[in-house]
């Protein structure tokens, strides 16, 4: 089988990688990929136009496409491709509006049922000030459309809601994707981030994996597209994950149905673990990155079989498979992430930083005079293996005594949480 992986990020690298090592797939191509993808076919193309991937699909002819990123799938590549007769992994435009609309998601998740914070959305930010002081100012602000991870502002009073109600809906720090927002209560616990394997009704759910989303060590700073991530979760019940896949994925996977837009692809919840039981925050129609940099190393599945299924409605045949052990990943940054990434540094230690404990998967990678330079903000993620999250966090940052580039920066306390909550348990 030949397969074709749409994106340029390291949750593409890692997808390619995984695919890789499928049997099923005696051939992987990337689009456009990045240049730290190093053993890979890669050919140029616009992800985000359907008629320039359409044309590639003809070209290449693969068996399968893999969609990575959100941008394509609210753009309806996949559609696109289907009605060309490509078989492709990804969930329909229609049905990417769990991601792409939180306001759609919302809507979705109160017929389904499914436990969500209180929210309101707003088309104008008097109104939505209006709402924040009276609950008291605490809060967080959503930009309605896709802004990559950075359209949520936690704020602890109304002063701040006002600044960031103002930046999103005033001076369109999002564009069109901030002018609607929701703004919601604000919860605490525990975060998890919960994927499944959907093909309509049909639910596969993967094991648990935490995200790091805060730029800063104690989950401090900005939110921003993910700086590291942990798999699987064992501080969290057998009887959470099962609560999740019945009162989360399942609820939703069948609304979905009803709104004559069945879901086939990856559908991530990212939920927090509150008191009175998980709560959703959001939806992502696709695999969460950095979260496949340690699901897909983890999963020992062959991964193109599992996907092929999905396409072809055999889903419910599909028992995943796990490695035993943890995955770490962490991220390491440009100086000026999030904001104003730096350019062009050069990245040392790549020729062959892995061990067989060890990945780096690249992301904001191109090549310039023969040498990988850095051209984005997320750069590069180091993955670590280990028997668990204490060995495999170890492995991972031993992979920072090679690779390096000026202006490097990544968060040291990467899969903290587990291990406290581990020890607090045991
Ligand atoms: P989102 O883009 O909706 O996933 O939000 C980004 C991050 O903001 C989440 O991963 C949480 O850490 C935080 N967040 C979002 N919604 C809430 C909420 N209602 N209460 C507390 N934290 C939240
Ligand atoms: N890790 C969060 C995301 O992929 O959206």
């Amino acid at each position: 089988m030949r397969v074709l992986v749409l994106g340029s990020g390291g949750r593409e690298h890692a997808l390619a990688w995984a695919l890789r090592r499928s049997a099923a797939a005696q051939e992987v191509i990337c689009a456009p990929g990045n240049a730290g993808m190093r053993g890979f076919r890669r050919l140029p193309v616009d992800v985000s136009d359907p008629a320039a991937v359409v044309a590639l699909a003809r070209e290449v002819q693969p068996d399968l496409v893999v969609v990575g990123p959100e941008e394509p799938l609210a753009r309806g590549v996949v559609d696109a491709l289907t009605a060309c007769g490509v078989r492709a992994f990804g969930p329909s435009q229609r049905a990417s509006r769990v991601e792409s609309s939180k306001a759609y998601a919302k809507q979705l998740l109160r017929r389904a049922r499914v436990p969500q914070p209180e929210h309101r959305i707003f088309d104008r930010a008097e109104d939505a000030l209006r709402w924040v002081r009276s609950q008291g100012g605490r809060c967080v602000v959503k930009a309605d459309g896709l802004a990559a991870g950075k359209g949520a502002f936690v704020c602890q009073d109304a002063r701040e809601a006002q600044a960031a109600l103002a930046s999103l809906m005033l001076e369109g720090k999002f564009g069109e994707a901030g002018r609607r927002v929701v703004v919601e209560e604000y919860l605490e616990g525990e975060e998890v981030s919960a994927l499944a394997f959907v093909d309509g009704e049909c639910v596969v759910p993967m094991v648990l994996a935490q995200d790091h989303k805060r730029l800063l060590d104690g989950d401090r700073g900005p939110n921003t597209g993910g700086m590291g991530a942990v798999a699987p979760l064992p501080h969290v019940p057998a009887s959470v994950a099962e609560a999740i896949r019945r009162h989360v994925l399942e609820p939703t996977a069948r609304a979905l149905c009803e709104d004559g837009a069945p879901f086939r692809g990856v559908l991530y919840a990212g939920l927090m673990l509150t008191r009175e039981g998980p709560k959703v925050l959001e939806f992502n129609a696709r695999f969460g990155d950095p979260e496949a940099q340690v699901l897909l190393p983890l999963l020992d599945s062959d991964l193109a079989g599992v996907l092929l299924a999905a396409c072809e409605g055999r889903l419910d045949s599909v028992r995943l498979r796990w490695r035993s052990g943890a995955a770490v990943c962490v991220v390491a940054a440009a100086a000026g992430y999030p904001d104003a990434p730096a350019k062009g540094q050069v990245i040392e230690g790549l020729e062959d930083p892995s061990g067989t404990d060890r990945l780096v998967f690249c992301a904001g990678v191109e090549e310039r005079d023969g040498r990988l330079v850095t051209a984005g903000g997320r750069v590069l993620n180091a993955v670590g293996l280990g028997q668990d999250v204490q060995a495999a966090r170890e492995a991972t940052y031993r992979v920072f005594e090679r690779v390096r580039f000026d202006g490097m920066h990544y968060r040291t306390d990467v899969g903290g949480r587990v291990l406290e909550a581990v020890g607090a348990q045991g």
